[in-house]
């Protein structure tokens, strides 16, 4: 039986639940654009209708993708790069020099998509009522969290406290220490897209294992995934968001690469892979491959996430990902698949039941879309039976008529 009862967490959320309160959805500004200077500010890329790639950073052109790292170089170093470029133009391009940092873009991206909505720099996370559907052994599982330590208002980030917790949330909202470094970092025994030592081949112990189950389950089903981009320092995540700053505008920037101290890469929890089938790309355009479409479909059974789904861009703050896994563990995992539910929409629904703050109840804007999922879920879901949540419940059920 659940026992959702309010505990230490509803004296510590109170800024969120203010806004909470304000309305059905939490609405909180890219902060860390904000942070920026004007000047950063006027820096705005149109955004592209051509064919390119997205990735760790803004639009650009496939064949002008290289490491940023390299990109650190006095005037000179830059003609010789420049010529280097154009040499390269006219040979295959190598995966891993094209697929990390610098990005390439975006082969479908209409001018009215939801990366545009980004321009008005406003994330809307919705407070999903997911006290009924959430199976009780995960509820007592996650309880032991601090979640209610997670910020969710991009417009006052915060330092993360939990540093090495599993379920680290690094958004725009959260950012890590500048010496921040996860422990246990090891190479997964999978294929990458790259060969030779790299930082960006390591994970986590725990999610390491279970990407190279992942790869090892999709190969048997005769699905090709390579390892393209995992742990990231901090120290390279400034040269890779300053070159895309710097080539492609703050604004653009923003959708497609963290600033340092708040890329979710400095967990060693999550990974960028893609395969032979977009020449290990990270693209858009991967998650219409078979790979990507088993990725999707499949992740959640090894304890992975897509990160960045489509259709939460003004939730999660970032473009469609469909190449960003991040592992959660497979029952959170399989809990978001199975509702739909981006990292940032469980984590408000979650606050919301530890809170226990009746007023805080929302209703799902589908009561359909809820019913068919709960079908899916174990039968040890009763009723909450603490007062409070009985009767926040009959007052969602109010709000709904
Ligand atoms: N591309 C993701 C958002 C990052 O830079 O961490
Ligand atoms: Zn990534």
């Amino acid at each position: 039986m659940n026992n959702f009862k309010g505990n230490k967490f509803q004296f510590k959320y109170t800024g969120a639940k203010l806004l909470l309160t304000a309305g059905l959805s939490l609405t909180i500004a890219v902060g860390c654009s904000q942070t920026n200077s004007p000047k950063e500010e006027k820096k705005e890329m149109p955004v592209q209708t051509t064919q390119t790639t997205s990735a760790e950073s803004p639009k650009m052109n496939t064949e002008q993708s290289k490491d940023p790292e390299k990109k650190e170089l006095t005037q000179s170093e830059k003609n010789d790069e420049q010529t280097k470029v154009e040499t390269e133009k006219k040979s295959a391009k190598a995966a891993d020099q094209s697929s990390e940092g610098a990005v390439k873009n975006s082969e479908n991206v209409p001018a009215d998509t939801p990366n545009n909505l980004l321009e008005q720099r406003k994330i809307m996370i919705p407070v999903t009522d997911i006290s009924a559907v959430l199976p009780e052994e995960l509820y007592q599982k996650l309880k032991e969290i601090d979640f209610a330590d997670f910020n969710l208002d991009a417009d006052n980030p915060k330092q993360i406290k939990d540093i090495n917790s599993l379920y680290v949330l690094a958004n725009k909202a959260n950012y890590f220490p500048e010496d921040f470094k996860p422990q246990n970092l090891v190479v997964p025994a999978i294929p990458f897209s790259f060969s030779g030592e790299n930082e960006k081949k390591y994970l986590q112990q725990p999610a390491a294992d279970a990407i190279t189950l992942l790869i090892n389950g999709a190969a048997n089903e005769g699905i090709a995934i390579s390892g393209v981009s995992g742990y990231r320092s901090i120290a390279r995540q400034k040269v890779i968001y300053k070159y895309n700053v710097d080539n492609y505008g703050q604004s653009h920037a923003d959708k497609y690469s963290a600033k340092p101290q708040y890329s979710e890469h400095h967990t060693g929890l999550c990974m960028d892979v893609s395969s032979a089938s977009v020449g290990f790309d990270l693209v858009e355009k991967y998650g219409n491959t078979k790979e990507g479409k088993w990725l999707a479909e499949n992740a959640h059974k090894y304890g992975f996430v897509i990160r960045y789904p489509k259709g939460k861009e003004e939730i999660t703050g970032y473009s469609y990902e469909p190449w960003h896994i991040r592992y959660l563990g497979v029952e959170l995992a399989t809990f978001l698949y199975n509702h739909g539910l981006c990292y940032e929409e469980f984590i408000a629904g979650f606050q919301q039941i530890t809170a226990g703050e009746p007023e805080m109840i929302k209703a799902e804007e589908s009561e359909g879309k809820e019913n068919t999922e709960a079908k899916d879920q174990p039968e040890n879901k009763e009723q909450p039976e603490n007062k409070e949540q009985v009767e926040a419940k009959e007052q969602t059920e109010s709000q709904k008529q």
